[in-house]
């Protein structure tokens, strides 16, 4: 099944039918907690040249990954190796869903290496200043900072631009939902995940069943398959991107800015049938088997309230709390914070 695409030229065209468009992103995400979206500023040349450095980046030896390391801001920069990051305890959720959509069965930690890096303007002052450390720059890649930048501020637009529409979508003015990211922590997050290890094990999960804590999250299309989304029916689909386009997934703070209007979108990451047969192709062409995913997660600014915006009856499942400290707690909970 393929998701709804959304053409962004309609909407920065200002075309007639940008209205439609802004409807039908709104619906994609409320059905799929997802949408896919042809942006006509994202070239495919753009994703394939950031998924070029990074395949060779998590291809070094494990040592030299190791000195981008910095488990004392709680990875919020730099590397994160392997078996660090654990899914969240989502059991309640899995009960609820049908034997047919439940995730592949795993027992963390994840197998997925993972890179964070800045993207975007922060205010000078915030209360959660750990969230602003320094930015990481790996020995060895001199183009790195311009690949990450101009990647991530491709994508970093682009999510403007569907916020934009969003807030259109949903009933409320053009720059509610932008405002509250201009200043946001967003990172660009690149995973990668070792498919010389894994390649020939189907089931084998690289990114355990889970959310993620962000506003929207954004990537490009990953090389490999493997990515499953839930539907807000708690369908289990796999994903497919049409080229050229990016993927938008809902995480919780846009659940709770819509009071779960929008329900944030659950995934997983394995190794599938037809991960394996493309892992074949690439062996015999003696390309890089690391699959990587071009990742990045757009957050509220963190001292922004979050609350329901639309009027909703079950309000009281969103009490207003600071950005900052939901992302707080959230780190907790997958144990990749120091506090
Ligand atoms: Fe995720």
């Amino acid at each position: 099944m393929e998701l709804p695409t959304v053409d962004l030229s309609f909407y920065l065209g200002g075309q007639e039918s940008q209205g439609n468009e802004c409807f039908k992103l709104k619906e994609s995400l409320h059905k799929y907690g997802a949408v896919a979206i042809r942006d006509p500023r994202v070239r495919e040349e753009d994703s394939e040249m950031f998924i070029d450095m990074l395949e060779k980046y998590f291809g070094q030896p494990k040592e030299t990954k190791l000195k981008d390391c910095r488990p004392d801001v709680s990875y919020q920069v730099g590397v994160t190796p392997e078996l660090t990051e654990w899914p969240r305890d989502n059991s309640k959720y899995i009960k609820g869903l049908k034997e047919q959509n439940k995730p592949t069965p795993f027992d963390g930690p994840d197998k997925k290496w993972r890179f964070q890096w800045r993207i975007g303007a922060r205010r000078e002052y915030t209360k959660f200043p750990e969230l602003l450390a320094e930015p990481v720059i790996p020995e060895n890649f001199p183009e790195w900072k311009q690949v990450m930048d101009s990647w991530g501020q491709k994508l970093l637009d682009a999510v403007f631009t569907v916020s934009e529409m969003l807030s259109i979508g949903l009933g409320l003015g053009a720059s509610t939902l932008p405002e509250l990211i201009r200043f946001g922590t967003h990172l660009l997050s690149p995973t990668g995940s070792d498919l010389n290890l894994y390649g020939d094990k189907p089931g084998t999960v690289l990114a355990g069943f889970h959310y993620d804590i962000s506003f929207l999250t954004i990537h490009g299309r990953s090389r490999f398959p493997g990515l499953y989304l839930w539907t807000s029916e708690g369908e289990r689909i796999p994903c497919k991107i049409p080229k050229g386009c990016l993927l938008v997934q809902s995480g919780a703070q846009i659940e709770y800015l819509t009071g779960g209007y929008i329900k944030k979108g659950y995934h997983e990451v394995i190794v599938s049938e037809e991960t394996c047969r493309i892992v074949n192709e690439k062996r015999n062409r003696k390309e890089s088997l690391w699959r990587v995913s071009s990742t990045m997660f757009t957050h509220l600014e963190p001292d922004k309230m979050l609350y329901p915006l639309i009027e909703i009856s079950d309000a009281f499942l969103y009490p207003p709390v600071l950005a900052g400290f939901q992302v707080e707690e959230e780190l907790k909970a997958v144990k990749l914070s120091v506090v």
